[in-house]
């Protein structure tokens, strides 16, 4: 279960998607079991599908796609037991791996118990675990006579009634796996695994998040899109709930500078997008850089480290984003106001970055 942190502010988009799923919870025909989340980066698609988590008080987990993925991913995998003796891994780290695997009931927990054990985060013992199931599927049969099913974290969410966030489906390249994925979303759906036929447990909510479809990103497939029962359109929030979120990000207060760094990231993003420049001035690089301005750095040095050259490095594209800024005076007015600002002792309310490692 998430919990939201000192730092969550509730946001609109999440008043309505929670108020639409308890809308239609009892409801057998018009349950709202799929949503989608599309939109900028860092907008607040993730933390808005943990917000949901909280909100319904069910466990949040995720899936990551990636192009390769295949229907393994999507349903787990069946696996040959060898024991010990065998020796078939030569190297210790593969050994170690297995042993892993083999006490774990699914590759989600078989990721989180590796982490936990070796000290690597979630997403590098995913792949770990990813690779070694990839050797173990390519094994001949008669190496082993016992399987074992390993579901994938969907179908564990899918059977369990979790809340699943799907990260950016649009990467996956292979068809079969988007059918396969479809498939496991209907509402009144079951997964055939190889060992069993499991049901879509009522409490299943999945949430897929993409980043909005800019040049040379893939569109949502269109199958997948026509499944969700409820869609956000998730920008950049206001001027002002931008502001909130950083000064409980980051515990920097000043009100009248925030809003004007905040105003200069609009700016950003609307000067990218007009230019066709790729890169996004968005939420995080805003955080980061309030983070830095509130720690004594150069507003204008920190802007091209923390803002800019997130952006672009293209001189031509930096100059354009560099025009629009001047044109509009908001530089100046930053440094002014950095220069009135009164020299507090407190610069930092009472939840400052200390007590909030997570700046996203
Ligand atoms: N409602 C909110 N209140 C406070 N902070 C938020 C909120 N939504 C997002 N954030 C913060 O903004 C950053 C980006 O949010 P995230 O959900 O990761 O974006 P996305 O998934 O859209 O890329 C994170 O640090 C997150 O904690
Ligand atoms: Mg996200």
């Amino acid at each position: 279960m998430w919990k939201k942190p000192i730092s969550h502010k509730e946001s609109s988009e999440e008043i309505r998607v929670s108020d639409e799923v308890k809308r239609n919870w009892n409801s057998n025909e018009m349950k709202i079991s799929t949503i989608l989340l599309e939109g900028e980066a860092g907008s607040g698609k993730t933390e808005l599908a943990r917000a949901l988590s909280a909100n319904f008080g069910l466990p949040y987990t995720k899936v990551t796609c990636f192009a390769d993925m295949d229907k393994s991913d999507v349903i787990g995998a069946i696996l040959p037991v060898i024991s010990p003796e065998q020796k078939f891994f030569s190297g210790e780290e593969e050994e170690k791996i297995l042993s892993v695997l083999y006490k774990s009931d699914s590759l989600y927990t078989a990721a989180e118990n590796l982490s936990a054990e070796s000290g690597i985060t979630q997403d590098q013992a995913e792949d770990k675990i990813r690779n070694l199931v990839k050797v173990l599927e390519k094994m001949p049969l008669r190496d082993s006579v016992e399987y074992k099913f390993y579901p994938s974290e969907i179908v564990r969410a899918f059977q369990k009634g979790y809340i699943l966030e799907i990260q950016e489906p649009t990467v996956v390249r292979d068809a079969a796996v988007l059918m396969a994925l479809n498939s496991a979303l209907e509402p009144d759906g079951t997964i055939n695994l190889p060992t069993e036929i499991i049901h879509r447990h009522s409490d299943f909510i999945a949430v897929i998040t993409t980043n909005r479809g800019y040049n040379g990103c893939r569109p949502l497939n269109e199958a997948l899109r026509d499944r969700v029962q409820h869609a956000e359109k998730m920008e950049l929030p206001a001027r002002q709930v931008m502001v909130e979120r950083a000064m409980a990000k980051t515990g920097y207060a000043n009100q009248k500078i925030l809003t004007v760094m905040a105003e200069v990231i609009i700016l950003l993003d609307q000067s990218a997008r007009a230019n066709a420049i790729r890169g996004v001035a968005g939420m995080r690089s805003y955080f980061y850089w309030a983070d830095a301005v509130a720690n004594g750095a150069d507003s204008r040095e920190a802007l091209y480290n923390k803002v800019i050259y997130k952006v672009t490095t293209d001189p031509e594209e930096i100059a354009i984003l560099e025009d629009t800024l001047a044109s509009q005076g908001l530089l100046d007015e930053l440094s002014s106001a950095i220069q009135n600002e009164p020299d507090q002792e407190v610069k930092k309310t009472e939840f400052g970055c200390n007590g909030n490692p997570d700046m996203g």
